[in-house]
């Protein structure tokens, strides 16, 4: 935070009374990752049995709803989000009876279910795009984006129709001979993109969408919704200067046009058919402003600010102060620290901050993600700070990950890193898997799992669990306005939250140093620590005056 937005006067939240009990703000959303969480029969990946087993362990954590990345048949070659039949569960999940079995017992425990739908594009084994690439005038003919070339070299080699890239590396289109087409990709050459501006399309998702809203589920995640409408002629996107291939292009055609908010309105006027059903949007590669302008009525969208804030007070600050400002009153924010693209932030932040105590800047991290305005998605592991695990190059999975082994134009995280299976426990397998698991543990799994932290008061877990208990008992902080506020330390990052009757306010020590401020009081207010980073938060003495330890995070009720 610069210190000019220190003290501006920050636009609040919108008033409790408006949010009745919508459980998509009021609640904590947990993301599992279906092949990492549990798996029940031993094949080494994580399956629906498998996470019905482990509602319990959810349920008493405290979240309220269950976001399961894709569980569709798939080839698997983006590991789930290529998708060959969206409308039924895969037999490695346990297939459909496992899921309705799955959502049942979540309900049973007022646990929520949102799916994570892939509409974007298809696997390149769905019947939709087998009969698609069959020919050019059969009933399918156009749901995929097909082109001519826009010539041949002097080899007769079909030139791409277009400049448009891949997110995955190369050019987005892929030469199909049957057709002597290309059609478009943005992700990998295996998810061919499907063509929303068929109406034909549309109908056929919005009917898959319906199927799953029967059979009891609770909400969605749209995987990168905001590249399903293309520019209608396909135009090429103006060149600009850039560090990679991809920042070297003026995204304008490939993705967020302006006639998007029609469909996604089209999309949610069938979701609120039924009451409490909410969506998120994954912003494919744009800036908060989409999220901003693509965000409605229990819809949220994923922005980035924060999850891509080093670990710095200013940082945060800023992020923090940006979000609100732009997000403003009437749009509610979906905050996130981890997912299944990115680095874990216990070892994102601790490498941004070059602080070697992985536990204590998630546990820290874990206060700011639980005390700011938005709903909260917690990653699955995050709750016991699960770090990034060293995949060696031979055990590497992630497709661009590998792509980026071999072609010198093209860099990529291994996502990976961030997807290894959760340990439940000490031993072979952590209680994951009586088999061998699809991906390898992080070494640290025989003292970083949930059975031995479950015991520990200082553990992260435990640290969580208090956090979000606080949280369902605070109105402040689910519903509350959120004002930053100086404390004159450049270390340290100060929220007020308030609600009619409550106010909390949250301090945070960035620095891996003990440091003192002065809590700002306006007369004789009293601050009480109600819980922290720590088991034992620390409490202002005489004058208001706090001394934090290092890398400690407190919320403080104020009376
Ligand atoms: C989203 C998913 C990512 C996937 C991509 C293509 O970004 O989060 O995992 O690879 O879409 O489906």
């Amino acid at each position: 935070m610069t210190q000019a937005q220190i003290g501006r006067t920050q636009p609040s939240g919108v008033v409790g009374a408006t949010f009745g009990d919508d459980w998509w703000q009021n609640g904590i959303i947990y993301q599992i990752y279906p092949r990492s969480f549990a798996d029940s029969d031993g094949d080494g990946v994580g399956d629906l049995p498998g996470i019905t087993s482990r509602l319990d362990y959810l349920s008493d954590l405290g979240v309220d709803a269950l976001w399961l990345s894709p569980i569709y048949p798939s080839p698997g070659l983006d590991v789930g989000y290529d998708v060959s039949d969206h409308t039924t569960v895969d037999p490695i999940f346990g297939g459909d009876a496992a899921f309705d079995r799955f959502v049942d017992e979540a309900h049973k425990r007022g646990l929520r279910v949102v799916l994570d739908l892939v509409m974007n594009h298809t696997s390149h084994q769905h019947p939709w795009f087998q009969a698609s690439r069959a020919s050019r005038d059969n009933e399918y003919a156009d749901w995929y984006l097909w082109l001519d070339p826009a010539g041949y070299t002097d080899d007769g080699t079909p030139i791409p129709p277009n400049n448009w890239l891949s997110w995955f590396g190369g050019s987005a289109w892929q030469w199909d001979e049957p057709r002597r087409q290309f059609y478009m990709h943005t992700f990998l050459v295996e998810q061919p993109e499907l063509n929303w501006r068929n109406p034909a399309v549309e109908d056929a998702q919005f009917r898959m969408v319906r199927g799953w809203l029967d059979r009891g589920v609770d909400g969605f995640r749209l995987d990168v919704f905001n590249a399903f409408l293309k520019h209608p002629e396909l135009l090429a996107n103006p060149e600009i200067e850039g560090a990679t291939l991809w920042a070297r292009q003026q995204h304008l055609y490939d993705r967020d046009q302006p006639d998007f908010p029609d469909l996604i309105g089209r999309f949610r006027a069938i979701v609120d058919e039924l009451p409490g059903r909410m969506s998120v949007g994954e912003l494919f590669a744009s800036e908060a402003e989409r999220a901003v302008a693509l965000t409605t009525e229990r819809h949220m969208v994923f922005d980035w600010a924060l999850l891509q804030a080093p670990w710095s007070a200013e940082a945060y600050g800023d992020a923090i102060w940006l979000r609100e400002t732009m997000f403003g009153h009437d749009r509610w924010l979906a905050n996130v620290l981890s997912n299944h693209d990115q680095s874990r932030h216990a070892t994102r932040l601790a490498e941004s901050a070059g602080i070697a105590d992985t536990d204590a800047i998630a546990r820290a991290a874990a206060v700011v993600l639980l005390s700011i305005r938005g709903t909260p998605y917690l990653y699955y592991g995050e709750e016991i700070g699960l770090q990034d695990v060293d995949v060696p190059v031979d055990e590497i999975i992630d497709p661009p990950a590998r792509r980026a082994l071999v072609d010198p134009d093209f860099e990529w995280w291994n996502r990976d890193r961030c997807r290894s299976p959760m340990p439940w426990s000490n031993g072979p397998g952590h209680g994951f898997t009586t088999g061998r698991p699809w991906l390898r543990f992080g070494d640290d799994a025989d003292g970083r799992n949930v059975a031995s932290q479950a015991i520990d008061d200082g553990s992260v877990l435990a640290t969580y669990r208090r956090l979000i208990a606080l949280r369902r008992s605070s109105e402040a902080l689910r519903t509350g306005t959120l004002q930053l506020v100086s404390v004159g330390t450049r270390d340290v990052l100060a929220w007020h939250r308030e609600a009619p009757g409550e106010h909390v306010l949250v301090v945070v020590n960035f620095a891996d140093a003990s440091r003192s401020v002065t809590l700002p009081s306006q007369g004789d207010e009293s601050f009480e620590p109600v819980a922290g980073s720590h088991v034992d938060p620390s409490a202002p003495g005489a004058g208001n005056a706090l001394t934090l330890r290092p890398l400690e995070a407190v919320i403080l009720r104020v009376g």
